[in-house]
């Protein structure tokens, strides 16, 4: 049986229309998960769901417990995980406002706790990560986003860049060289963690702000946020279509 878990990300501190029916607080070999895990339904679907910042207080990109929070989605019973993740936009083809559903990234982060494997197995171990999202699902959020006619770009290139500060110009004019199309910050580990716990993943990013460089004015954080508040209804959508199609 599909178990469904969606984390949440900047701007997305609860699942809209969701019926909370638990709230799971649990401690992990690694810790404890940002916030107690929601379990409830949407739509009448059941579905988890995780906000990675913590809530209220908000743990910064490099800080996140990514192990922790992954594990503990698993303790639940979950295989299957939608990460929802603020980017900046790099391609110019994609606007503010505008879902992406990319299926490549490239890690720029560093000094993260980015394995579960500690060695003690005495074998090596080896993800494939060739393809870094799980491809079954991407399409199903593909078909969901055009199904309810929800403008989106089907694929994409994500940087994960380590924070918390923005980039520079610069750093973005290398990014674009290197293919990228967007730019966040937590989308690594989580998604190579995912692998190694053998959960299928996928991620929605939503453009919240042009990248360093590519905008007429200097970013901000109530920028993003204005950009989430507006487009919350949009990921909302995506959900709930993804949920009555693959998970009832
Ligand atoms: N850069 C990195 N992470 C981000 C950005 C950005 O421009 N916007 C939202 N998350």
């Amino acid at each position: 049986m599909k178990r469904l878990a969606v984390i949440g990300g900047t701007g997305v501190d609860e699942l809209e229309d969701l019926e909370i029916i638990d709230s799971h607080s649990l401690e992990t070999p690694f810790g404890e998960p940002s916030r107690p895990v929601q379990e409830g339904r949407l739509r009448g679907v059941p579905v988890f769901f995780l906000q990675r910042h913590g809530s209220p207080r908000a743990i910064p990109p490099h800080l996140i417990n990514y192990r922790a929070n992954l594990w503990a989605l698993r303790s639940l019973g979950v295989n299957e995980v939608v990460a929802i993740n603020a980017v900046g936009g790099i391609n110019p083809a994609v606007r503010m406002g505008r879902l992406v559903i990319p299926d490549q990234l490239i890690d720029y982060t560093w000094g993260r706790e980015h394995t579960i494997d500690d060695g003690s197995s005495g074998e090596l171990q080896h993800i494939d990560f060739t393809e870094p999202y799980d491809r079954e699902l991407r399409l199903a959020l593909i078909d969901a986003a055009a199904g309810d006619d929800i403008p989106h770009e089907a694929s994409g290139v994500q940087a994960v860049m380590q924070g918390p500060r923005l980039e520079t110009a610069a750093e973005i004019q290398r990014l674009a060289q290197d293919g990228c199309d967007v730019v966040g910050m937590t989308g690594m580990p989580e998604a190579s963690l995912a692998r190694e716990l053998g959960l299928a993943y996928a991620s929605v990013c939503m453009v919240v702000n042009p990248a360093a460089g590519l905008g007429d004015v200097p970013i901000s954080l109530e920028m993003m946020r204005e950009v989430l508040q507006r487009e919350a209804a949009v990921v909302g959508k995506l959900l709930s279509g993804l949920l009555a199609e693959r998970y009832s």
